[in-house]
C-alpha cells in the first residue's frame, strides 16, 4: 500500500475535500458547511484525508465525543476504494491520536452491515441503535399562538438561545436514551446545534425558555433539512409544547421550499419516537452505535 498517503486536512481546499468524502459516504445526511467545520476546529480535533495517486479516497475524524469521557473516531472510505486497507490505515491513525489525547475508550456510528464487520474486527461492539425518522413536507399550516406560552424564532429573540442551553438543554439531556450523558458545551450549542436562527424556535413562558425545536437547513441540498434538538422542560411536558414547536418548524420548512426533513432518534427514546410518529414521521434506516476500548486490538473473527 505504498501509494496511500494519510495526511492532516489543513487548508480550506482540504476541508472541502473532506466534505466531499462525507457527502459521498453519507448522501442522506446534511454535511456541515466549510464555515461550520471551521467553527468546530479546536486543539485535539484531528481531520485526516487519505489520498492515493493524488485522489482523495477517504477521510477521518478523531475528536472528543459529545458523550462524556470518550473519543470519537470516524474513518470513511468512498465506496469505490473499499476493501483495499484504506479504512484500516485511517482508523489506526485516528485511534493513535485519541490515545495520545489520553482517551481509553472510543466509539462511532455505523449504518451498514459491512462497516459493522469492519468495526468488530477492531474490537468495537454495539451499545445502542438510532432510528431515522423521515417526514415529507406538504402543506403545513402555521399553528395558532398557544395560550400560556409563546413561540418565537431565535432570529427574533437571539438572547434566548444561550438561556435555552442552561434552562432547556442541560436539564433535558439526561432524558435521552444514550449510553452516557451528553457533554455539549455552550460553544457547541451556539454553533453545531444552531446553524440558522430563522429555522430554530423557542417556547417562552414568563420570558424564560421552556422548550426548543427547529431545523438545520442544508446548503448543499436546500430541499431537505435535518431536525435539530427537540427538548421541553419536564414541568411543561404533556401540554403539546414540543408538537407546537415542531409544527412551527414544519410550516417554516414548507414556506422555504423544503420538501423533506429527517431526524435520528435513539431507538429506546419512546417519547420522542411517539411524538414524531404523531406528527406523521415514518421510519428510514437504522444506525448502530459501537464502542471500543483503546488502544484498539484487532480481533480474529472467523470468516
Ligand atoms: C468501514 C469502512 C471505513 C471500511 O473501509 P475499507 O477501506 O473498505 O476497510 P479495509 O479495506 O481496511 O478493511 C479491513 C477489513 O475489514 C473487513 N471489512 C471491511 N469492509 C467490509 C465489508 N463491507 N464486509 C465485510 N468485511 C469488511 C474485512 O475483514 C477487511 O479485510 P479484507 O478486505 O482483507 O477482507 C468503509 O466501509 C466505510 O467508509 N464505511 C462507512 C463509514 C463507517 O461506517 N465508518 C465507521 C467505521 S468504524
Amino acid at each position: 500500500m505504498n501509494d496511500l498517503v494519510i495526511r492532516e486536512a489543513v487548508s480550506d481546499a482540504d476541508y472541502e475535500q473532506w466534505r466531499q468524502v462525507r457527502i459521498a459516504v453519507l448522501p442522506y445526511e446534511r454535511c456541515p458547511s466549510l464555515a461550520e467545520l471551521r467553527d468546530l476546529d479546536k486543539p485535539g480535533r484531528l481531520m485526516l484525508l487519505a489520498e492515493r495517486d493524488h485522489n482523495v479516497v477517504g477521510h477521518g475524524l478523531s475528536d472528543e465525543s459529545n458523550e462524556s469521557g470518550r473519543a470519537a473516531v470516524v474513518p470513511r472510505v468512498v465506496p469505490e476504494a473499499r476493501r483495499q486497507g484504506v479504512g484500516t490505515a485511517l482508523l489506526l491513525a485516528l485511534a493513535d491520536h485519541a490515545v495520545a489525547q489520553g482517551y481509553d475508550r472510543t466509539g462511532c456510528t455505523v449504518d451498514d452491515a459491512g462497516s459493522v464487520v469492519f468495526a468488530e474486527k477492531f474490537g468495537f461492539a454495539e451499545v445502542s441503535r438510532q432510528v431515522e425518522q423521515v417526514r415529507r413536507i406538504g402543506t403545513e399550516p402555521w399553528p395558532a399562538q398557544p395560550t400560556g406560552y409563546q413561540v418565537v424564532s431565535v432570529a427574533e429573540r437571539p438572547e434566548l438561545w444561550p438561556l435555552a442551553y442552561e434552562q432547556v438543554a442541560l436539564p433535558t439531556f439526561p432524558d435521552m436514551d444514550v449510553p452516557s450523558l451528553l457533554n455539549v458545551s455552550a460553544h457547541d450549542w451556539a454553533t453545531e446545534w444552531l446553524t440558522d436562527p430563522e429555522a430554530m424556535f423557542v417556547a417562552v413562558a414568563d420570558d424564560q425558555p421552556i422548550g426548543v425545536a427547529g431545523l438545520l437547513p442544508d446548503p448543499d441540498k436546500p430541499e431537505r433539512a435535518e431536525v435539530a434538538y427537540t427538548g421541553v422542560r419536564r414541568e411543561w411536558r404533556g401540554k403539546s409544547v414540543a408538537a407546537t414547536l415542531k409544527r412551527t418548524s414544519m410550516a417554516w420548512a414548507a414556506d422555504h421550499g423544503i420538501t423533506d426533513i429527517y431526524t435520528w432518534t435513539q431507538q429506546g427514546n419512546t417519547a420522542m419516537r411517539a411524538l414524531n410518529e404523531h406528527l406523521g414521521f415514518t421510519y428510514g434506516i437504522t444506525s448502530i452505535d459501537v464502542r471500543a476500548a483503546l488502544p484498539l486490538t484487532k480481533q480474529e473473527i472467523p470468516g
